[in-house]
């Protein structure tokens, strides 16, 4: 019989960027332990039928499969996600717009709005960090409106609601002191969607447009009509995007027009407050 050390020895991933990270979550998912179980019992032996779903899943793994799709599971920021095929797995980058978010708006009653929610992320992220917020989370896709509510239900977060939506199309007349989105914000014939985990993940969640911006463009024309006055509107975007997202912010009539840096410098969310008169 194997044991645990040499599956991990064994286990070939040659255009894995993390070929032992990946080995080691996937044989902690067929063992049903965590990773540090491996460390502390590397001569532990492996049951067959454990050994054959490693195999398996490091197959799914060489053929290019996101570890997350493959273990139905992702951190982000203190929260253990569902994912799914049917949305975005949640990046660490995306953690950027939670912080700004929590950082812009008191801690006080506030309704708040996440756009293109998948699979809930930024909305549990904020609910879970501000339990006085009513969170709303809408995607066009039903599959990522399940996900979301099963996340939501496994996590017990009472103030949040998810439901389908094209964006703004089902909350007409709502109005919000916040409205967040990570939209599709990738150029429909950009070379990146051939390569790594994008290749698996949804169109639907990527794609916007010739130059990227087409989501972008539809959320900040229709984004004042649902904001209460002086309510923000925060996008994420690509590292790119930001110049034209602050153009579009100001040309729609948004103040206090500013994007911010990640920690690598690049200004990927981009923000503005509407003011009505
Ligand atoms: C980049 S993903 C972000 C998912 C999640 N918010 C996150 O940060 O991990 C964009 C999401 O927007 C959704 N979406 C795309 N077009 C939409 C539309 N017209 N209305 C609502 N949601 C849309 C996609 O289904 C996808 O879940």
């Amino acid at each position: 019989m194997a044991t645990i050390a040499s599956l991990l020895n064994t286990a070939e991933l040659p255009d894995s960027p993390t070929p032992r990270l990946d080995a080691e979550l996937l044989l902690a998912h067929a063992l049903g332990k965590s990773r540090s179980y491996l460390h502390t019992w590397p001569e532990r032996e492996v049951e067959a039928e454990s050994a054959a779903r490693f195999a398996a899943d490091l197959a799914r793994r060489r053929a290019g499969e996101p570890v997350a799709y493959i273990l139905g599971q992702q951190g982000f920021w203190s929260l253990e996600l569902e994912v799914a095929a049917h949305t975005l797995i949640p990046r660490p980058d995306t953690e950027l717009l939670v912080e700004t978010a929590l950082a812009l708006v008191p801690a006080a009653p506030a309704s708040v709005l996440d756009l293109g929610t998948g699979s809930g992320a930024i909305a549990l992220a904020l609910a879970s960090e501000r339990p006085a917020w009513r969170l709303t989370g809408v995607d066009r896709v039903p599959e990522a409106v399940a996900l979301a509510e099963r996340n939501r239900q496994r996590l017990k977060l009472d103030n949040v609601t998810f439901g389908a939506s094209h964006w703004f199309s089902a909350l007409a007349g709502r109005r919000y002191r916040l409205i967040v989105s990570n939209p599709p914000y990738i150029a429909a014939d950009d070379r990146h969607l051939g390569e790594g985990d994008l290749r698996f993940e949804p169109r639907s969640a990527l794609v916007a447009g010739a130059d990227g911006l087409d989501d972008i463009r539809r959320i900040i024309e229709q984004a004042p009509a649902h904001l209460e006055a002086g309510g923000w509107l925060l996008l994420e975007h690509g590292f790119e995007q930001a110049a034209a997202v602050r153009e579009l912010l100001a040309a729609r009539g948004f103040a206090a027009v500013e994007s911010r840096r990640d920690l690598g410098g690049h200004e990927r969310i981009s923000l503005g407050r509407f003011n009505h008169e």
